[in-house]
């Protein structure tokens, strides 16, 4: 059977920085992201009895060997879970540049779980597609659902999924991906930084911090408080960046233009157009803001020359078959 899939790249509020099983990606602590709509992954999988081995495609690109093994790993998951053991041919393609800090991984297991659980014959509900997701890629569980997403970091495999969180945005919630250029595939993968982080000498402080953040991003969702989310949003852009940093040896993911960016959107909040920063591990900007403000940060951002461009995204929805 050939199914195929799309599914949004989302960027994370509360980090996942950090795991405590390897092999399960079960993770230090519970995050929280927003699903993007401007970036997705699309992927069809289909199973034959006729193909003798697995064949992974990727249009408009290259997939590296190791991203290769990680896919037929992800396969050998779904085979296991639909008990067959029919080889697979996987097309995917991205609406964006891979391995930049954009989070591709994400959208890109979250389609594959979705095209290949159902190419398999099997009909997963979205906590269980969640958590096939997450042993392909972490950040991939909070791909499934859509909208705004928490991942509880759970007891065991079966307890470590991303749901849904309720929230009536009456902000107008707008995210500015901002590239900043001459930024190269990112040299150092999430999952390499991870594992070097759990040296930092903050990493327990750290980890106490995240789960806080978690409780005070629900809260400041549910009662619609802009400050404290704003606040928690950069919070937690810093928490990850002091992990890395503090890392051994240390990783910096920022470009001349990461600060840059910073520095414009500190001055403009001085004069009540409030942006917040954050970065994933690699040095383009996500500005966190409301509607009303999207067209004034936009302008001024743009200005910079590091900044190659600005898109604007809005909240995604849940991973579908197409
Ligand atoms: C910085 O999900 O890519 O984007 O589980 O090793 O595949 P693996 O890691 P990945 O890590 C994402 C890290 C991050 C923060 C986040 O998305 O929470």
């Amino acid at each position: 059977m050939k199914v195929k899939a799309r599914a949004n790249s989302n960027i994370a509020i509360v980090k996942y920085w950090g795991k405590r099983d390897e092999k399960l990606r079960l993770p230090t602590n519970s995050s929280v992201s927003i699903t993007l709509d401007k970036l997705w992954t699309e992927t069809e999988v289909e199973f034959d009895k006729n193909f003798d081995k697995d064949v992974i495609e990727y249009i408009d690109g290259k997939f590296r060997k190791k991203e290769i093994l990680r896919i037929i790993e992800h396969l050998e998951r779904i085979r296991n879970l639909a008990k067959i053991n029919t080889k697979a041919r996987v097309v995917t393609r991205n609406n964006f540049e891979k391995a930049a800090g954009m989070a591709s991984s994400a959208s890109g297991f979250a389609a594959l779980s979705l095209a290949g659980s159902r190419a398999a014959g099997l009909n997963l509900s979205d906590k269980e597609l969640s958590i096939l997701a997450r042993q392909g890629s972490g950040s991939a569980c909070r791909s499934i659902s859509g909208g705004i997403v928490v991942w509880h970091k759970g007891e065991d495999n079966q307890s470590s999924y991303a749901e849904q969180i309720k929230f009536n945005d009456q902000w107008g919630l707008r995210i500015l991906l901002v590239k900043i250029k001459d930024s190269k595939e990112k040299k150092i993968s999430s999952t390499e930084g991870m594992k070097k982080a759990l040296l930092s000498p903050y990493f327990k402080l750290a980890i106490d911090e995240a789960e806080k953040n978690v409780k005070r991003t629900v809260k400041a969702l549910r009662e619609n408080d802009w400050k404290v989310f704003g606040e928690v949003v950069e919070a937690e852009c810093f928490r990850l960046h002091m992990l890395t940093m503090t890392s051994k040896p240390p990783i910096i993911y920022w470009k001349p233009g990461t600060l840059e960016v910073f520095s414009q959107v500190f001055e403009m909040r001085k004069k009540r157009v409030e942006g917040f920063v954050t970065v994933d591990a690699g040095s383009h900007v996500h500005v966190i803001c409301r509607e009303k403000d999207v067209e004034k940060i936009t302008m001024k951002l743009n200005k910079i020359r590091d900044v190659e461009r600005v898109l604007v995204s809005g909240i995604g929805k849940g991973a579908r078959v197409i």
